[in-house]
């Protein structure tokens, strides 16, 4: 009966009210679209075997205790009360107070071990996702809508949370009570069992179907309301309004959005009539029902007596809310299902990228440094290729400065050597080690990466230097702060080291995050160095203090660099001038800047490289 927002796609948040709901067409070709086999759910409830037994149990026992109820009421009025039978009417309503009690203590009890259980199902499950999600490549996160990874994280794993809670025990208790009402009206009285088969299904489908139409405008209405907080976040949004003032559109989104408005009117109406149609109907039905038994009883030849009528009457009113409930049975099982299928679909993904079975040892303290590209061949996911038989030595020690117009494959070149893409062909090594069969961990030693795009974590300044060298020191961070340039500035902050990076503590510009980043790189250590150059985010000073932090940073280590300045280039051992994914020039820079070929023509375009400040 309850419902969860478990799509994705919903994005409206959890419905308010409860009621029965349709399937959604989502789960529907989620399911289709990745099949879920029940063993490998029953596998995950397997360790909780004696849980599940226990809850069960305690379910049926609430449904049977509490079919006491009526035959109470029956005795009371039958008996105790015509006779005047004081003791057994303490007797009775005692009993009837206990049972309340009993049946409330027996359902506090089966809520807190499906819970826990429930809990214990999505932490295994939600802790296996993210550390399989980790070891997915870039590209999986590249071509993954964003937000797509939390959604299944955070929603479909507490949906679960509700299915195993609610939906589940739901299930057990209707389907308990359904059968325990029934069997106790047969045996309070057939005859009266005989009318309810004629009166009960009507009312139920009668009801379902109002509350299923109140469902549908309610949905409508939603995404009416939807479409309209879009039009408001897109229509009055700065980028929005700037977009509609430069087109001159702002009248065509004025009328959107009064013809949204106006269909809401109609919505909003229709909506609040079926609500209170809902509960019209279902007042009329509850009158009606005890109504027609009372009636019944009272037909002539009728010998049933009154404590019966009345019993009977609590009982039927007993069973028509699980039937209700397991009527929407069907749509809980598709949503449960779709919610299963979209997490082990997560969970199937085989990592492109994946660590070697028997790495080849190799010690980031003592390796030279030396990398070699050989034959490489590089394309994103199937497409076309973006890098084509490079060949290319990097001696240890030396720099090395690629430069080519924007989108020939620079940065690829870079991100195959940490293995953030691995090489379609070809191979890249370090000391002669293919680096697919060096242990992740120890590749992460050797190689560091110093990006266009720093990435600090939301912790302190400490924090994000120690995730390169835990074990560091005070001394040594401040050092490696000095050698990035930005010791000055962190020392001039009220909490030092410890102040807090990101949006809830101090924002730092863009090239003091780079500096950050290069202080982290500097305590790592690593042998080999990618290093790709800001283009053109920095100013002049900025930019002077950034190249400065790179330069003490590449002393003695094996430096692959990504240049947009000619400084770089200049310093460097060797230039590799890349050009539509190949290789065109490999040499001294001073060498090629006078040799006319592509090197040449790439500084007479004058596009590329800008002249160092
Ligand atoms: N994740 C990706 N999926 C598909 N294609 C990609 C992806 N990343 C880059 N490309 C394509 O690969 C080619 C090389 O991109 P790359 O980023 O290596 O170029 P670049 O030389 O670094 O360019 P820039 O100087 O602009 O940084 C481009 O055509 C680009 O569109
Ligand atoms: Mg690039």
């Amino acid at each position: 009966m309850t419902e969860m927002n478990t799509s994705p796609r919903g994005g409206q948040g959890p419905r308010a009210d409860r009621g029965p709901a349709r399937v959604n067409p989502a789960d529907k070709s989620q399911i289709k679209a990745h099949p879920v086999s029940l063993k490998r759910i029953a596998a995950l409830f397997a360790p909780h075997k004696g849980t599940i037994a226990v809850v069960v149990l305690l379910i049926t026992a609430s449904s049977v205790i509490s079919l006491a109820q009526p035959f109470l009421v029956r005795g009371i009025i039958d008996r105790a009360l015509p006779e005047k039978n004081m003791p057994l009417l303490a007797w009775l309503a005692g009993a009837m107070i206990a049972v309340a009690a009993a049946t409330a203590a027996i359902g506090v009890v089966q809520t807190w071990m499906a819970t826990a259980m429930g809990q214990e199902i999505m932490h295994t499950l939600r802790t296996r996702l993210f550390i399989h999600l980790q070891k997915q490549s870039l590209a999986f996160f590249t071509r993954t809508r964003s937000g797509e990874v939390q959604s299944r994280l955070n929603n479909d794993i507490s949906g679960m949370q509700t299915v195993i809670t609610s939906t589940a025990t739901g299930v057990a208790s209707n389907l308990t009570t359904a059968v325990g009402t029934a069997v106790a009206m047969v045996a309070l009285s057939p005859r009266l069992s005989l009318l309810s088969l004629v009166i009960i299904p009507p009312a139920v489908w009668f009801s379902r179907r109002v509350a299923l139409l109140r469902r549908d405008i309610t949905t409508t209405m939603q995404a009416e309301l939807a479409t309209m907080n879009t039009q408001v976040e897109e229509g009055l949004s700065i980028s929005g309004v700037r977009l509609a003032k430069t087109l001159g559109t702002t009248g065509r989104d004025a009328a959107l959005y009064t013809a949204s408005s106006q269909r809401l009117i109609g919505l909003e109406l229709r909506s609040q009539l079926a609500g209170r149609w809902r509960m019209a109907t279902m007042g009329i039905i509850f009158s009606a029902i005890p109504a027609l038994i009372y009636f019944a009883g009272g037909l002539p030849g009728s010998t049933m007596s009154i404590g019966t009528i009345v019993a009977f009457t609590a009982l039927q009113a007993t069973i028509f809310r699980p039937i209700m409930g397991l009527l929407s049975l069907g749509v809980q099982w598709v949503t449960a299902m779709a919610l299963f299928s979209r997490i082990f679909e997560y969970l199937d993904l085989v990592p492109d990228i994946t660590a070697p079975v028997s790495p080849v040892p190799l010690d980031p303290a003592t390796v030279r440094g030396e990398v070699r590209f050989e034959g490489v061949r590089f394309a994103y996911d199937g497409g076309p290729d973006v890098l084509r038989g490079i060949d290319l030595a990097l001696p240890a020690g030396s720099a090395t400065a690629v430069v080519g117009p924007t989108g020939s494959g620079k940065s690829t070149l870079g991100a195959l050597v940490p293995r953030l893409h691995d090489a379609t062909a070809g191979r890249i090594t370090i000391d002669g080690v293919d680096v697919r069969d060096i242990a992740p961990g120890v590749l992460s030693r050797i190689v560091g990466v110093v990006s266009q795009e720093t990435y600090l974590v939301h912790a302190s300044i400490r924090d994000n230097l120690l995730l390169a060298a835990p074990d560091a020191g005070d001394a040594e961070l401040w050092r490696a702060l000095g050698a990035a340039r930005i010791a000055d500035l962190v020392a001039g902050l009220p909490d030092g080291l410890d102040t807090l990076v990101g949006a809830r503590g101090h924002r730092f510009s863009g090239g003091e995050q780079q500096r950050l980043a290069i202080a982290r790189t500097i305590l790592r250590n690593p042998k080999v160095l990618i290093l790709d150059e800001a283009t053109s985010a920095l100013d002049n000073t900025t930019e002077a203090q950034v190249q400065a932090a790179l330069d003490q940073l590449a002393v003695g280590r094996t430096t692959l660099t990504i240049a947009h300045r000619l400084s770089t280039v200049d310093d460097a051992d060797q230039l590799a001038v890349l050009a539509g994914g190949e290789l065109v020039e490999v040499g001294p820079p001073a060498v090629l800047r006078d040799a006319g070929g592509a090197y040449a023509s790439l500084l007479a375009a004058g596009e590329e490289l800008e002249p160092a400040t």
